[in-house]
């Protein structure tokens, strides 16, 4: 590999147009090739697309002939597994979109061949990767609150937007809501506690949204709201407040973490942080500034562009994946916990679905 990595692009609808984006913008990357079996999103690609970057309607062809040094997978959740079955024969390093698969069983067949792939592989958690969020985790890991005791993560926002195919209406394809969108929070509860998962309780249904759609005869099925309490190993408690039928809200995101000696907030995308301490007692709030050519491109706060960014340095320096297989299948599998509890109406402990 050159200082330049060559990235191809396999699926580009709406995620795989963001990475493209930031891989425009991004030193040091460059796209040279991306593959979709559908025509509209090629369109799309290549409207932003230089004329030498090669399109490809079949992976196994763009695998074959185009100069890539690495690759960025963000077709649909349940065509994971499979479109990554040629990647790992070619040994190409990859950025894997979330969610890793839509079930725990595949998740870990994906986690079994990522272990001898002999390229970096990266799941795409980028909600790591955002400036508040990280600043909030540079103060955790500080110390500023002493020993974390909880943690709330709230997601308010829009309805799912339209995909592809409308593949995002049905559980089969996703996985469920609290696979297909929640495993970023439950792999940010894994981040931020630095702990392990025991038992899942939640509460959820699918109450406002898409009821009065249909597909070839079906209704969507799949959840808009939800609250999911996860006990921790060390006794830490986590809960997740989701509601996708609030675009009444300032902010998208908001996180609450706090210890026997503080309690920090992030905002998104108000881009704040507000730091506590108990004793003597103050909040400060802190501004975290994200670059603006990254916020114009559009990238989920900065997020898929420092993500991207993270992955090219592993690249050059070799470390290893910030995210690895298995935390993609760890979130997969809290996201499958919170399913099966929600819909069996108890309490799921992970031993039941790992
Ligand atoms: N990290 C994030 O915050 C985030 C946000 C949105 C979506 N995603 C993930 O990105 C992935 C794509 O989601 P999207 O919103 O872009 O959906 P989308 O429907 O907009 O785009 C998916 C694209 O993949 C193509 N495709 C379908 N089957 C394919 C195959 N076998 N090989 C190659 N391409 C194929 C489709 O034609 C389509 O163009 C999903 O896994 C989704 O969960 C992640």
């Amino acid at each position: 590999m050159g200082d330049t990595v060559r990235f191809g692009i396999i699926g580009t609808g709406m995620m795989g147009q963001e990475h493209l984006r930031m891989i425009k913008l991004l030193p040091g990357a460059e796209l040279t090739a991306f593959a979709d079996p559908d025509s509209g999103s090629r369109f799309w690609a290549r409207s932003v697309s230089d004329d030498s970057v090669q399109e490809y309607s079949d992976t196994a062809e763009l695998l074959k002939k185009a100069p890539v040094d690495a690759l960025v997978i963000a077709s649909p959740n349940h065509t994971h597994e499979e479109v990554l079955e040629p990647v790992f024969e070619s040994g190409i390093p990859v950025l894997c979109e979330k969610p890793l698969c839509t079930t725990v069983e595949a998740s870990k067949r994906v986690v079994e061949r990522a272990e001898k792939h002999p390229g970096l592989f990266w799941v795409g958690m980028e909600y790591r990767y955002m400036p508040p969020l990280q600043r909030m985790l540079q103060e955790l890991r500080a110390g500023t609150i002493g020993s974390l005791r909880m943690l709330a993560l709230r997601e308010h926002r829009f309805p799912f937007l339209p995909k592809v195919g409308n593949w995002n209406r049905f559980n089969r394809n996703t996985g469920g809501t609290l696979v297909e969108k929640c495993c970023h929070f439950f792999d940010l509860m894994r981040l931020i506690t630095e702990d392990e998962a025991v038992r899942v309780y939640a509460s959820g249904a699918q109450d406002v949204n898409h009821l009065d759609e249909e597909y070839d005869g079906e209704t969507p099925d799949i959840l808009d709201n939800a609250y999911v309490i996860v006990d921790f190993a060390s006794g830490k408690r986590a809960l997740l407040d989701l509601c996708m039928f609030a675009e009444a809200s300032r902010n998208h995101e908001e996180i609450a973490a706090v210890g026997d000696a503080g309690k920090l907030e992030c905002f998104v995308p108000n881009s704040t942080v507000l730091i506590g301490r108990r004793n003597p007692h103050s909040v400060e709030e802190v501004e975290v500034p994200v670059e603006e050519a990254v916020m114009k491109a559009g990238g989920h706060h900065g997020a898929t562009y420092f993500e991207l960014e993270a992955f090219v340095e592993a690249l050059h320096s070799g470390a290893p994946p910030d995210v690895s297989a298995h935390d993609g299948l760890m979130a997969v599998a809290i996201g499958a916990a919170a399913e099966r509890s929600a819909l069996e109406r108890r309490p799921v402990e992970m031993s039941e679905v790992l």
